[in-house]
């Protein structure tokens, strides 16, 4: 994944600082690493280094060269770490032309052996080199870049963006497979990127480039094409940003932005996850004579769902316990057999590096999942498996935890497959469901919004509240009731609902906010929505989450009641489903409560010890 920033000067002129300044505009979508392509007299160069635009810019003396085209990227790591080789762009065997990429290729080991058995030399582990090479074949056969980018198109599968820079045309060639692309406007330069509001302080004028249209920019102009041939020309759009919010995408929190951004996080997710690693995966899972999930906070809810997921769709029964636990109370059972699972978005969690120590002494196999392949986890893990979410910048977690969901999901379904469980057809319609439920979350996203906005009065003057569900939604409670408090520093509680009646129920009264994420199975729910009444009834403020098409729930309106609804999907993917709402209403809260949303006091991003 990545930041794409190139710049075509309509008058010879130096673009280098442009592209620079443009690259600082995106440290949200990746900043482990930064590269540069740039056409030197004639020569095509590439520089690139691990580390933020300045440290690379510095350390390589950018600021001394001189082009007036180039294309940079800043890079977040999920197909081989961060390092020099693995940066943004890749050349094709001739240097003619530098690839920089967005997204994540998926059938990347299928087009890496296919290169490599035409004889060119790969030097890097990213999905983005062999595409340089396959352009390079294409353009062997006939020299037309368009052509060349229809046919990658075809043999590319994911979810993607790939920019080139080519030396003998002197133009930058874009497309995306799934996202918008913006070229900037301006009597001295067009400006190329993924990212609107990069543009922001270089033009104020832009056109849209669609899914699966090819952009040319020249020094002469800018031409789409759509299926191989040139389109109308463009609408010239204005740009209105607020310049406060740049560094943001447009956002005026990294949380929202990152929630907003979480179904295209669930496909990235999808297509990064490569077949041979889910497979070494299953095989660790099948393979293990015990299985302990261990992580914190945010990432410990995640594998309390992944219990219900290895149990039902394998068979399996792990242990989940915090971190902070394990090393006090459980090693001693940890042996050659033990496989530990360690989930940690940052990959740099005190607690989980330190139990990770103490398994491994013991002899037991790890299976790390993380955000930050760089991570010290990643290089803990026996095998890793990247969340790929792409950078998160909020403390408070949100899209990183919709992307370990689906990730665990995965790793469960393979190993059902692998032992037997379900056959190739239904494990193919199940991953298939996943980009539809990406899709429908995106269509909802802002209604859902618009529902939380409404509901957040049942919480602004509470002195506190209780989410309460059951089954594999209580762990959603339990995180509903973390980003509360560390979004809205809102004291609210995670309760299983068949406990509700069990003591709980006795702080519920006027000026207190219950929440019910409805279940997903039907008896369950059903048990709910008397809860649901008793609540109302002793005068709190009630706040439903429910899957859209819940039909009982009608008859429970009152004005102190709202409801909020989720797409419907299947039971394991609606904890996807729930928690974007979920998250929504405590960033909602939090921002009408005043907040310090991105960085709660106290809090950091990675808790090191
Ligand atoms: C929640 C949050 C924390 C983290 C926890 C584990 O929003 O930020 O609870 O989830 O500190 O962090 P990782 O997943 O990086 O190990």
């Amino acid at each position: 994944m990545g930041g794409i920033f190139a710049v075509v000067s309509r008058k010879n002129e130096n673009v280098v600082p442009q592209v620079i300044s443009g690259l600082r505009k995106l440290r949200f979508k990746g900043f482990d690493s930064t590269g540069f392509a740039l056409i030197e007299d004639g020569i095509l160069n590439v520089y690139k280094e691990v580390g933020w635009v300045d440290i690379v810019v510095e350390k390589l003396g950018l600021s001394e060269r001189k082009a007036s085209i180039a294309l940079g990227q800043t890079r977040y790591a999920t197909h081989g770490r961060p390092t020099a080789e693995n940066a943004h762009p890749f050349t094709d065997c001739r240097q003619r032309i530098a690839v920089a990429g967005d997204g994540s290729i998926g059938n990347y080991e299928k087009i890496k052996d296919q290169v490599l058995m035409s004889g060119h030399k790969l030097q890097s582990r990213s999905d983005f080199e062999p595409p340089a090479h396959l352009l390079e074949e294409s353009l062997e056969r006939e020299d037309n870049l368009l052509n060349a980018l229809e046919t990658l198109k075809e043999k590319l599968e994911g979810f993607y963006t790939v920019s080139v820079l080519d030396r003998d045309t002197a133009s930058i060639a874009a497309y995306s497979s799934m996202t918008k692309l913006y070229v900037g406007v301006s009597p001295n330069a067009f400006y190329l990127t993924n990212t609107l509001t990069a543009l922001h302080g270089f033009t104020d004028h832009y056109i849209i480039i669609d899914p699966s249209e090819t952009v040319f920019v020249t020094s002469e102009g800018v031409n789409v094409y759509s299926k191989g041939h040139e389109t109308t020309p463009r609408q010239v759009l204005t740009l209105e940003v607020d310049p406060a919010l740049v560094d943001k995408g447009g956002f005026p929190h990294h949380m929202l932005r990152e929630i907003y951004e979480a179904p295209l996080s669930l496909l990235r997710t999808l297509y990064t996850l490569q077949e041979k690693y889910l497979q070494l995966a299953s095989r660790l899972i099948l393979g293990a004579d015990n299985i302990y999930i261990i992580a914190n906070g945010t990432s410990l809810h995640a594998g309390m769902v992944a219990s219900y997921y290895l149990s039902e769709l394998v068979g399996v029964s792990p242990v989940v316990t915090s971190a902070a636990e394990f090393p006090l109370y459980y090693v001693e059972n940890i042996g050659p057999g033990s496989l530990v699972v360690a989930i940690s978005q940052s990959g740099e969690t005190g607690d989980v590096l330190s139990s990770l120590y103490e398994a491994k002494i013991r002899g037991a196999t790890i299976l790390g999942l993380t955000n930050y392949i760089g991570s010290r986890l990643a290089r803990l893990s026996n095998v890793y498996l990247p969340i790929a979410a792409g950078p998160e910048l909020s403390v408070p977690a949100t899209k990183t935890f919709t992307s370990t969901l689906l990730l665990l999901y995965l790793v469960s379904l393979a190993a059902s497959k692998e032992s037997g469980r379900i056959d190739s057809i239904t494990y193919r319609e199940k991953m298939e469901s996943v980009k539809s439920v990406a899709s429908r979350l995106s269509e909802t996203m802002t209604r859902m919004d618009e529902e939380v906005k409404k509901a957040i009065i049942h919480a602004r003057n509470c002195r506190g509240g209780y989410i309460v569900s059951r089954g594999i939604t209580y762990p959603l409670a339990l995180e509903a009731a973390l980003k509360l408090k560390e979004a809205s520093y809102f004291h609210a509680e995670g309760v299983e609902a068949g406990e509700f009646k069990h003591g709980p129920f006795v702080l519920v009264e006027k000026g207190f906010m219950t929440g019910f994420i409805i279940p997903v199975e039907r008896l369950a729910a059903e048990a709910t929505y008397p809860l649901i009444l008793s609540a109302i009834e002793a005068g709190a403020s009630t706040v439903v989450f429910s899957l859209e098409g819940d039909e009982k729930l009608s008859q429970i309106q009152t004005e102190t009641v709202s409801l909020i609804r989720t797409p419907r999907a299947e039971r394991h993917l609606a904890p996807i489903a729930y928690s974007i709402p979920l998250q929504l209403f405590a960033y909602r809260l939090g921002v009408d409560l005043g907040r310090p949303i991105d960085a709660p006091r106290y809090l950091t991003k990675a808790v090191l010890r």
